[in-house]
C-alpha cells in the first residue's frame, strides 16, 4: 500500500495523521475545503515530516473534484476525516451536518467504487455509545440513539459503510475516537482556535493564555470521585499513529469491516485534567464550578484490548504529556 488519499488532511487529526503517513513512507494526497483548517498547515506538515504531499483544495461533496483526483491518482486507500464535528453546532444546524457528513461519505464511497479503491479508514467516535452503563466500553457495547445530529452522522456513517461493504471486495476499519487532545511535540501543528472553544482542553489553554477570562467546570455533582465528568483523553499523535496501523491491518483483514475503540483505556475527571495542566506547566488556572452542560454524559472510557491486540497499537503519551504539548502549541500561537 503506497498512495493514500486523506480527506480533511489539513484539519486537527488529519494533519497529525498526514505527518505519520509521510514519516513511514506513504505518498499522500489531501483534499480539504479549508472549512475548519488553513492552507498554511501544509508547509508545517511538510516541515515536520521532511517530505512533500499534494493538496487539492476542494470538497468531498463535489463529485467532479473527487472524480478528477481519482483519475489523476491510483489510490491504495483512503482515510476519511472530512466532516463537521461540533456537537452543539449540529443541534442548531442538523441539515448542514447530514449534508456534509453523510452525503460527503456517500460521494466518496461511490467514487471509490467506480475506481476500485477498496480500503477505507473511517473517522468515527465514542459518541456512538451514548451514556453507556457498563464501563469501560468495548466494541460490542450497545450503540445507543445519538445525543446529537453529529453523533447520528457517525452512527449512520458506520451503517452505510457496513452495508456498502457487503458482497464487495471492499474493506473498511471504523475507528471510534475518544477525546483527542494535545498537539504535535514540535508545536508546529495543533488544533486551530476557530471561534470560542466548545471542548475542555482548548478552553483551558486559552484561559491560561489570558484569551478567556475563566474556565467554567460544567458540574461537580456527578457520581464520580470528585463529582466532575470522566473522559478518555487521548493524545492526537497517538491517535494519528493508530490510523497508520489501521491502514496496514485493513488490506490483510479477513472480513470486510472491523471497528476499534481508540482511547488510552484510562479515564480522567475534569478536575484531574486541570490539575495535570497546572502541575506540568507550572501555571495556576482561573476556573469556577458552574452548572452541568446539557447533553453531557457522566463518564466514558475505552476498553482498548482489541486495538492493542489486533493493531498492535497502544497510547504512549499520558495526560501530563497532553497538557504540556497543548500548552506549548497555545504559546506558539501567541508568538
Ligand atoms: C469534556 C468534558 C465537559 C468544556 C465532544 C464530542 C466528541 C468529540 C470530543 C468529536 C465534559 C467538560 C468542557 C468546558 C467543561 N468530538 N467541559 N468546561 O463533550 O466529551 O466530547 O468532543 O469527535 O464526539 O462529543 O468533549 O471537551 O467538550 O468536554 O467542564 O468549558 O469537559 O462537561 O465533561 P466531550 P468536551
Amino acid at each position: 500500500m503506497k498512495k493514500i488519499l486523506v480527506t480533511g488532511g489539513l484539519g486537527y487529526i488529519g494533519s497529525h495523521t498526514v505527518v505519520e503517513l509521510l514519516s513511514v513512507g506513504f505518498d499522500v494526497v489531501v483534499i480539504d475545503n479549508l472549512n475548519n483548517s488553513k492552507e498554511e498547515v501544509k508547509a508545517r506538515i511538510e516541515d515536520i515530516a521532511g517530505r512533500n504531499f499534494e493538496l487539492c483544495i476542494g470538497d468531498v461533496n463535489d463529485a467532479a473534484t473527487l472524480e478528477a483526483l481519482f483519475v489523476k491518482h491510483t489510490f491504495d486507500g483512503v482515510i476519511h476525516f472530512a466532516a463537521h464535528k461540533a456537537v452543539g453546532e449540529s443541534v442548531d444546524n442538523p441539515v448542514m451536518y447530514y449534508q456534509n457528513n453523510v452525503s460527503g461519505l456517500i460521494s466518496l464511497l461511490s467514487t471509490m467504487e467506480k475506481h476500485k479503491v477498496s480500503n477505507l479508514i473511517f473517522s468515527s467516535s465514542c459518541t456512538v455509545y451514548g451514556a453507556a452503563t457498563d464501563l469501560p466500553v468495548t466494541e460490542k457495547t450497545l450503540i445507543q440513539k445519538a445525543e446529537s445530529p453529529y453523533g447520528t452522522t457517525k452512527i449512520l456513517g458506520e451503517d452505510i459503510i457496513n452495508d456498502f461493504a457487503k458482497h464487495k471486495e471492499f474493506k473498511s476499519i471504523l475507528l471510534r475516537y475518544f477525546n483527542p487532545v494535545g498537539a504535535h511535540p514540535s508545536a508546529k501543528i495543533g488544533e486551530l482556535p476557530l471561534g470560542v472553544p466548545n471542548n475542555l482542553v482548548p478552553y483551558i489553554t486559552q484561559t491560561a493564555a489570558g484569551i478567556r477570562e475563566q474556565l467554567t467546570v460544567f458540574g461537580e455533582d456527578y457520581n464520580t470521585e470528585d463529582g466532575t465528568c470522566i473522559r478518555d483523553y487521548i493524545h492526537v499523535v497517538d491517535l494519528a499513529k493508530a490510523h497508520v496501523k489501521a491502514l496496514t491491518y485493513c488490506q490483510d483483514m479477513s472480513h470486510n469491516v472491523d471497528v476499534f475503540n481508540v482511547g488510552t483505556g484510562k479515564g480522567n475527571t475534569v478536575l484531574e485534567v486541570i490539575r495535570a495542566f497546572e502541575k506540568v506547566n507550572g501555571v495556576k488556572l482561573n476556573y469556577k464550578i458552574g452548572p452541568r452542560r446539557g447533553g453531557d454524559i457522566e463518564q466514558i472510557y475505552a476498553d482498548t484490548s482489541k486495538v492493542n491486540a489486533l493493531l498492535g497499537w497502544s497510547a504512549q503519551y499520558d495526560i501530563a504529556d497532553m497538557m504540556q504539548h497543548a500548552w506549548a502549541w497555545q504559546q506558539g500561537l501567541q508568538d
